[in-house]
């Protein structure tokens, strides 16, 4: 009798395939992946791939976005209900309407974000890279979507842009409160303060340090600092403790439930029934490219 890891490997070898983790997924499918990361690095790993087959553990939009990337290649979802809710939440009538009042506008789109809402935009971003990209923008007027929050981060380093947002959030992060944060201040009071930039611009005031999730990881390993109060899903804390085993990490943050639908078990029945598949329509894949493509050319 097989475990679940050894059939992973198995059948990965027979499919010629790979596996790609976010840092929310279980620490168990972390664990079993080629390559565990932030959004962007797991981009263009899956740009650069050489495998046939790209298992993606994680939400439909990071699934859909290593599709878009490598339209030749099999890319499957262990389970495809997983959502992240954000990814939806812009509205297409208000990219149409501001395009037509403001002549110089770009349409800055988070990756977590359906493949329609790509194909609408200038040009697709990460947390890791939305400064840098926003600020090389020749465009005055951003329309950023659908994240608010990481859009009034980015605002405030930009501030020669005008900003204009469609309102959306991730849930996991917006209800993340600063009365929280400041009460595991008060119990930890020489711990340093990471925070991913969709929390609130309440509870990033409170913050040390605001990046992405490899940003939080790479910044708290390289710190002097010992304790470490953590806005973000906690799925992070598995990377953190094994990079930095000797320091304090205090999670704040509720779990993604879409992201821990994700389990060793359907990683390997993803492989050995090849389901899950991502399929994306030729016409709006081609469209959503060119945003992504940009990105991780100017990212
Ligand atoms: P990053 O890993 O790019 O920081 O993204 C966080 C996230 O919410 C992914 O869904
Ligand atoms: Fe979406 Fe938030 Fe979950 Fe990330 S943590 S996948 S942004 S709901």
């Amino acid at each position: 009798m097989h475990t679940t890891k050894e059939r992973i490997e198995a059948l990965k070898k027979s499919r010629n395939a790979v596996i790609l983790a976010h840092y929310y997924v279980p620490d168990e499918v972390q664990e079993l992946a080629d390559y565990v990361g932030d959004s962007f690095y797991l981009a263009k790993v899956a740009q650069q791939t050489q495998a046939d087959s790209i298992v993606f553990c994680g939400v439909h939009f990071m699934g859909e976005s290593a599709k878009i990337l490598n339209p030749e290649k099999r890319v499957f979802l262990p389970d495809p209900s997983a959502d992240c809710p954000m990814a939806h939440m812009a509205a297409e009538d208000q990219i149409g309407k501001l395009r037509a009042e403001c002549g110089d506008l770009a349409v800055v789109c988070y990756i977590n974000s359906t493949a329609r809402l790509k194909s609408l935009s200038d040009v697709c971003v990460t947390s890791s890279n939305a400064v840098k990209i926003v600020k090389s923008l020749p465009q005055k007027n951003i329309l950023f979507i659908p994240d608010q929050n990481l859009g009034s981060f980015v605002a405030a380093a930009a501030p020669e842009k005008t900003f204009y947002y469609s309102g959306g959030y991730c849930p996991v992060h917006a209800f993340l409160l600063a009365d929280d944060v400041a009460r595991e201040k008060r119990a930890h009071a020489s711990a340093l303060v990471l925070t991913h930039p969709e929390c609130t611009r309440e509870v990033r005031a409170l913050s040390d340090y605001v990046g992405s999730t490899a940003g939080i990881i790479s910044y708290a390993e390289k710190s002097d600092a010992e304790e470490f109060i953590v806005c973000t899903e906690p799925g992070v804390l598995y990377e953190l403790k094994k990079r930095c085993p000797k320091k304090k990490f205090y999670p704040v943050s509720i779990v993604c439930g879409d992201m821990k639908k994700i389990t060793p078990e359907r990683v390997a029945e993803t492989l050995e029934k090849e389901c899950g598949e991502v399929f994306l329509d030729g016409s709006l894949a081609r469209k959503a490219y060119a945003p992504l493509a940009r990105m991780l050319e100017l990212g």
